[in-house]
């Protein structure tokens, strides 16, 4: 015996040793009894056997049956391994089998079986090994809220016997996880997508599984239409829009923090300057509430009820005055107040405030951009006249 034996080799020998004390001389050895390889890869059943002295070996050959009585079929003969199969063993103590491209109909056991050239020189490894074949599959939890911490596994039927590293890829883009886990800590909307997981190397991937997550209310906003002037009389609707998931049960109106209305379009029909005000709109799922930032409603109108006052008195002392004053509620505020005196054709002044000398029955018209509006007439007389 060689005194620089690798220490694989003195196994071996020993294993040997024992073996063909136990069986003859006769004697088949699986490096593995189970295998678990992924769908596509490549598996190596390393083998060693042995024979007495004197024989030697014409045929030395795989097979997916335990021999009894009649011959069981080499593999390489098999159709359905056509290409697939390699014996890396030789005639003489090495087994091994390399089978390709495995396939989930090639779950079995597998038999490595020889014939020596002397009578009854036949053997086959008891036990065999027994190949399992697993794909891959995505693991997703069910109800994924946005923040939670997840975990995407991919997952197996079986244990893999060599460990591969793995690939993940979300919507066909590769992601940076190697291991059977993905993490999503915390995970965010923008991780929806659909996720696969396969072997690195190899054309083995898993089918895809969305991710979906679940998220209050974000992104609110409030329009309005038409845009532009909102002018009294006409119609005007609010819409809020918030993305949500599942999507946005409840939307509430608030004009300051009174709640006006429900529903995603608030409707104001005929408008009026009351309606003018800051309008909120409050949007709610399972999952939280937002609140838009205001939107000022400025509802545009004409001068209403013109009203004059008159100052100290309707009587004017000879040589004085008084002073009229006109005074009315628009939006945009009155621009242009008008004085005119009845019976008169052309205006007598202008502005806020008048100042009469004279007797007679006056009124003014104030005027915006959107209409204007005459008062009642005052009539001014003179003491003692
Ligand atoms: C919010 O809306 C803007 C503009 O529509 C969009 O670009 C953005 O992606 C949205 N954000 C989210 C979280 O949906
Ligand atoms: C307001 O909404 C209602 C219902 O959707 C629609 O019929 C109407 O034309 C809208 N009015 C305006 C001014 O957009
Ligand atoms: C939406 O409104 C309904 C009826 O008012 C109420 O029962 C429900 O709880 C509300 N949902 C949310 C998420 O606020
Ligand atoms: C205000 O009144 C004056 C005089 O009548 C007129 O010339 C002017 O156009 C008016 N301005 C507006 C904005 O109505």
């Amino acid at each position: 015996i060689s005194l620089r034996m690798s220490l694989t080799n003195l196994h071996i020998s020993v294993f040997c040793v024992a073996e063909i004390v136990a069986q003859d001389g006769w004697a088949v050895r699986y490096f593995s009894k189970y295998i678990c390889a992924p769908k596509g890869s490549e598996v190596t059943m390393r083998c060693i056997y042995r024979y007495p002295k004197g024989h030697s070996v014409p045929k030395a050959f795989w097979t997916k049956e335990w021999g009894q009585g009649s011959e069981p079929p080499d593999l390489s003969d098999n159709p359905e391994y056509r290409g697939r199969v390699q014996y890396l063993g030789d005639e003489h103590n090495d087994c091994t089998l390399r089978l390709s491209d495995v396939r989930e109909k090639d779950q079995s056991k597998y038999y490595f079986r020889f014939i020596t050239d002397k009578p009854g020189g036949k053997n086959q490894g008891r036990g065999g090994v027994d190949l399992s074949v697993t794909d891959l599959q995505v693991e997703v939890p069910e109800r994924v809220i946005e923040g939670d911490k997840v975990t995407l596994t991919c997952k197996t039927t079986c244990r893999l016997t060599v460990r591969p590293t793995l690939t993940w890829h979300r919507n066909g883009h590769r992601l940076s996880s190697r291991t059977d886990q993905f993490h999503l800590q915390p995970v965010s909307s923008e991780d929806v997508g659909r996720y696969h997981c396969g072997v690195l190397g190899q054309n083995l991937l898993s089918p895809e599984v969305t991710l979906n997550v679940r998220y209050g209310p974000k992104n609110i906003s409030v329009s309005i239409s038409p845009s532009g002037e909102i002018v009294e009389g006409s119609s005007v609707n609010l819409t809020c829009s918030s993305d949500a998931n599942p999507p946005v049960q409840n939307y509430t109106w608030f004009k300051g923090t009174s709640l006006v209305a429900e529903g995603e379009t608030y409707t104001m029909k005929k408008i009026s300057s009351v309606d003018s005000g800051e309008y909120k709109c409050r949007s709610s799922n399972e999952h939280g509430v937002k609140y838009s930032t205001a939107l000022s409603l400025d509802v545009l109108y004409p001068p209403k009820i013109a009203s004059l006052s008159i100052s100290p008195s309707r009587e004017i002392v000879e040589g004085s005055s008084v002073t009229l004053t006109c005074s009315s509620d628009a939006n945009p505020p009155v621009q242009n107040y008008t004085w005119f005196k009845e019976g008169g054709s052309s205006p007598v002044g202008s502005g806020h405030s008048y100042r009469a000398l004279q007797r007679g029955s006056y009124y003014c018209e104030a005027q915006n951009e959107q209409g204007s509006q005459k008062s009642a007439a005052v009539t001014v007389s003179v003491k003692g006249i």
